[in-house]
C-alpha cells in the first residue's frame, strides 16, 4: 500500500532536500505529493514553462524509490495572470470581487481561466506523463472548497443563463419550474436571469437550487476539462483523482467522481479553533461518503493529519496515539492509500501553523516517530488489509441536493443539515454496524436497513427505490421533513409526507418549526419504545396514522397525544416515521430494535470505542483520550496482526489506542 508525504520542496533550500528524502525513506515512505500549488514556478511569465526545481526533486525522490502524485496547479493561479485577466477572479454574493492574495481566486465560469488552465495542464501533462515514476495525479486542490464553490460575477451570469436555456429549452418552461409569477418576477427574456446576488428579503427558492445545481454542474464540467487534457499526454498506468471535502458546498462528488480514477479525501478531524476533534461518527461518516462517491471502490487520503492545524488561529494538538487511531480508522473504512500532510510545517505564508510530521525546525521529534510506527505496523498485513472490502449491513441516505435545499431553507434557527444528518447516523456508528452512504445512484439490495433522514428534497428515482426495497422485505427509517420538497424545489401539492404517504401509512396534517432552545417530549406508548421518553426538538411533524401503528407520541402543547414516531408494514416490510429530531437514547433503541429483528450483528462498546469489520481484519479503535476499555471480539479466532498471537475473546485498548485483528477462522 501507498503511504506518504504532501511534500513542497519549493518551501525549503534544495540543500534541505536530501535529508528530507533520508528521513522520508527513514519513516517508510513510498510516495510523495508534490507541486499542487506550483503554477507560477511552473510558469513563470506566461508562455514560458520552467519544471526544473519539480524535475530536481522529484529526480531525488524516485532515485530513492518514492513514486510520485502531482498536483495540476490550478488552485493558485499567478499574479501575472490575475493582472493580466482580472476577470478570472470570483464575485462575492454581493457583488465583490475576490482581491489576488490567497489561493482559489478563480471563476470556474472565465473562459480565459480555461484557457489558461488548459495550457498549463498540457505543458505539465507532456512534461511529467510519461515518467515512470508518476504514479498519478490530483486535479486542482479542494474544488469549492473556502467559500469557493458559488461566484456572482459577469461570467457567471452568463454562463448560468446559457445552463438553464440548455436545461428549460424555453423562458415558458422556467417560468413555470420556478413559479415567477409570484412577486411578479416573470421573466421574458434569458438575460433578465440574475445571478443570485443579495435581495432584501430571499430569493425564489427555485432559482437558488437550480444555481447551486449549476455551480456544481461548472465545477465538474471544469475538472472533466483537466482529466481529458491529461489522459491526452499521461501515460494509460497514471490515475487521476481529486481531493474532495465534504461540507455541503456547491459541488456534487458523485458527478465529478465519474471522471476520476479515484475519490480522494483529506482528513482532518481537528482543523483552526477546535479546542477538540469532531465526533468520531462524524469522522467516520465522511470516510463512509468518500467509499459510497464511486460506488465502494477504495480512496486516497491525500491529506492525513499529522501536526495542529490553523492559519491565524490554532487549535487541538493531536495527542500520542491520535495519529495510528485516524490511520487505521480511515484503513478500517476503505481508503487504500495514507498520505500525510504535510512533510513539514512552512517558515512562511499563509500555513505557517499548518504543522506537519516536522516541525519549523525540521528535526524528527514525536509525531516523526509515531508515524515510523504506523508505517511500520502496516507493512504485514496492509497490503492484505486494503485489499479486503467493506459489507456493511446498513444504509444512511445522503444526496449534495438535498443538502442544498436544507441550506437554502433550513426552517429552524435549531436546524443543521450535518447534525441533523449525524443524528441518525451515529447510533448505527455506535451499534458498530458497518453504514454506506446511498442516493439515487446506489442498489438498495442487501442492506439490512436503509436510513432515509431529512429527506426534505424528494428524489423520484431513490423514492422508488425505497418502494421496490420496503416491498420485497427492506426497513425504513424516515425522519421529519420527509417528503416536502419536489425536485423543482416547489413544496408538494399533497398530504405531507407527499409521496411517501403510502410507504408510511400515515398523513401529516399540521407541523411545528421549533427553535434553538425550544422543545416539546415524547413519550414510547407502544412496542419497543414504551415507558421511554425523550426531547423532541428542532421540529414536530404531528402525525395522523392511518395504516401505522403508533410508537410515540407528542407530551406537551395543544397536540399533546398526536404521535410523534410510527411504524407501518408495507409489502413485505416496514417503514418508519419519525417526525421529530429524538435524544441518541430513543432513537438508538428504535435502532436497536430493527437491528435485532433484521439479525444484524451489533457490537456494543465503551463510549468511543469503535470497531470495525474489513473483509477478515477487525479494527478496534478508542477515540477516548482519557479512558481505556475492555472489548469483546465478534466470535471467531482472532489473531492481533501486531503479535501475530491468537486472541482471547477480549482485548483492552488503551486511551487512543487501536489494535487491528486477523480472523483466522
Ligand atoms: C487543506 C488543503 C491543504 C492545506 C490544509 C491545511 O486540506 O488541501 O492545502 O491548506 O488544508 O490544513
Amino acid at each position: 500500500m501507498y503511504i506518504g508525504v504532501d511534500y513542497y520542496p519549493e518551501q525549503w533550500p534544495e540543500s534541505r532536500w536530501p535529508e528530507d528524502v533520508r528521513l522520508m525513506k527513514e519513516l517508510g515512505v513510498n510516495v510523495v505529493r508534490l507541486a499542487e500549488f506550483g503554477w507560477q514556478l511552473m510558469e513563470p511569465e506566461e508562455g514560458r514553462y520552467d519544471f526544473s526545481l519539480y524535475d530536481r526533486a522529484i529526480k531525488l525522490l524516485t532515485d530513492h524509490g518514492i513514486k510520485i502524485v502531482l498536483g495540476t496547479p490550478t488552485a493558485t493561479p499567478p499574479a501575472w495572470l490575475i493582472h493580466k485577466h482580472p476577470e478570472i477572479l470570483p464575485v462575492d454574493e454581493n457583488g465583490v470581487q475576490i482581491s489576488f492574495g490567497a489561493r482559489r481566486h478563480y471563476t470556474v465560469n472565465s473562459p480565459v481561466f480555461h484557457e489558461f488552465t488548459l495550457k498549463i495542464v498540457t505543458e505539465m501533462a507532456k512534461h511529467f506523463g510519461p515518467h515512470p515514476d508518476v504514479i498519478g495525479w490530483q486535479t486542482d486542490n479542494e474544488y469549492g472548497h473556502e467559500k469557493s464553490d458559488r461566484s456572482y460575477g459577469e461570467a457567471d451570469r452568463q454562463a448560468f443563463q446559457a445552463w438553464l436555456k440548455e436545461k428549460y429549452g424555453t423562458l415558458g418552461e422556467l417560468n413555470r419550474e420556478w413559479g415567477t409569477v409570484f412577486w411578479s418576477q416573470t421573466y421574458t427574456d434569458w438575460s433578465q436571469i440574475p445571478v443570485p446576488r443579495k435581495v432584501y428579503q430571499e430569493h425564489n427558492p427555485s432559482l437558488l437550487l437550480d444555481f447551486d445545481r449549476f455551480c456544481a454542474d461548472a465545477y465538474t464540467r471544469y475538472n472533466r476539462l483537466q482529466t481529458e487534457c491529461l489522459r491526452a499526454h499521461i501515460r494509460s498506468g497514471q490515475f487521476i483523482t481529486h481531493n474532495f471535502v465534504y461540507t455541503d458546498q456547491a459541488i456534487n462528488q458523485w458527478d465529478m467522481a465519474e471522471d476520476l480514477d479515484y475519490v480522494a479525501y483529506d482528513n482532518y478531524p481537528v482543523w483552526g479553533g477546535l479546542a477538540e476533534p469532531i465526533s468520531p461518527a462524524a469522522i467516520a461518516h465522511q470516510h463512509d461518503l468518500c467509499r459510497g462517491t464511486k460506488n465502494g471502490k477504495g480512496y486516497w487520503v491525500m491529506e492525513e493529519l499529522s501536526g495542529a492545524q490553523g492559519w491565524s488561529k490554532i487549535g487541538y494538538l493531536p495527542r500520542p496515539g491520535h495519529i495510528k487511531l485516524w490511520t487505521y480508522q480511515a484503513i478500517s473504512r476503505g481508503a487504500e492509500a495514507i498520505v500525510y500532510f504535510r512533510w513539514r510545517a512552512a517558515q512562511f505564508g499563509t500555513e505557517e501553523f499548518c504543522h506537519g510530521i516536522l516541525d519549523h525546525d525540521g528535526l524528527p521529534k514525536r509525531k516523526y516517530y509515531e508515524v515510523k510506527e504506523v508505517i511500520d505496523s502496516l507493512k504485514k498485513h496492509g497490503d492484505d488489509w486494503i485489499a479486503s472490502s467493506i459489507e456493511a449491513q446498513a444504509a444512511v441516505y445522503y444526496d449534495p441536493e438535498n443538502a442544498w435545499a436544507w441550506n437554502i431553507q433550513p426552517q429552524s434557527s435549531a436546524f443543521s443539515h450535518r447534525r441533523e444528518l449525524l443524528r441518525h447516523y451515529t447510533p448505527a456508528h455506535n451499534l458498530n454496524v458497518a453504514t454506506d452512504a446511498v442516493n439515487s445512484r446506489s442498489s438498495l439490495e442487501g442492506y439490512k436497513a436503509v436510513f432515509v433522514p431529512i429527506y426534505f428534497l424528494e428524489d423520484p428515482v431513490f423514492t422508488e427505490k425505497l418502494k421496490q426495497y420496503a416491498e420485497n422485505g427492506g426497513t425504513v427509517v424516515f425522519s421529519y421533513r420527509s417528503g416536502v420538497k419536489k425536485p423543482n424545489n416547489f413544496v408538494t401539492g399533497k398530504t405531507l409526507p407527499g409521496e411517501l404517504s403510502d410507504m408510511t401509512g400515515i398523513r401529516i396534517n399540521e407541523y411545528e418549526s421549533l427553535q434553538t432552545g425550544q422543545g416539546n417530549k415524547v413519550k414510547g406508548s407502544a412496542g419497543l419504545l414504551e415507558g421511554m421518553e425523550s426531547s423532541a426538538t428542532v421540529w414536530c411533524d404531528l402525525i395522523d396514522p392511518v395504516s401505522a401503528e403508533v410508537l410515540a407520541v407528542y407530551e406537551d402543547c395543544f397536540y399533546e397525544g398526536t404521535a410523534a414516531v410510527t411504524r407501518n408494514h408495507f409489502g413485505k416490510g416496514t417503514v418508519y416515521y419519525i417526525g421529530t429530531a429524538l435524544e441518541d437514547s430513543m432513537l438508538t433503541a428504535l435502532y436497536k430494535d430493527i437491528f435485532r429483528h433484521a439479525g444484524t450483528e451489533t457490537i456494543e462498546t465503551a463510549e468511543g470505542v469503535e470497531v470495525v469489520r474489513r473483509g477478515s481484519f477487525l479494527s478496534v479503535m478508542n477515540h477516548s483520550a482519557e479512558a481505556g476499555a475492555e472489548i469483546t471480539l465478534p466470535e471467531g479466532q482472532w489473531v492481533d496482526c501486531a503479535t501475530d498471537e491468537q486472541m482471547s475473546r477480549t482485548t483492552r485498548l488503551e486511551p487512543l489506542g487501536a489494535k487491528l485483528f486477523k480472523i483466522e477462522f
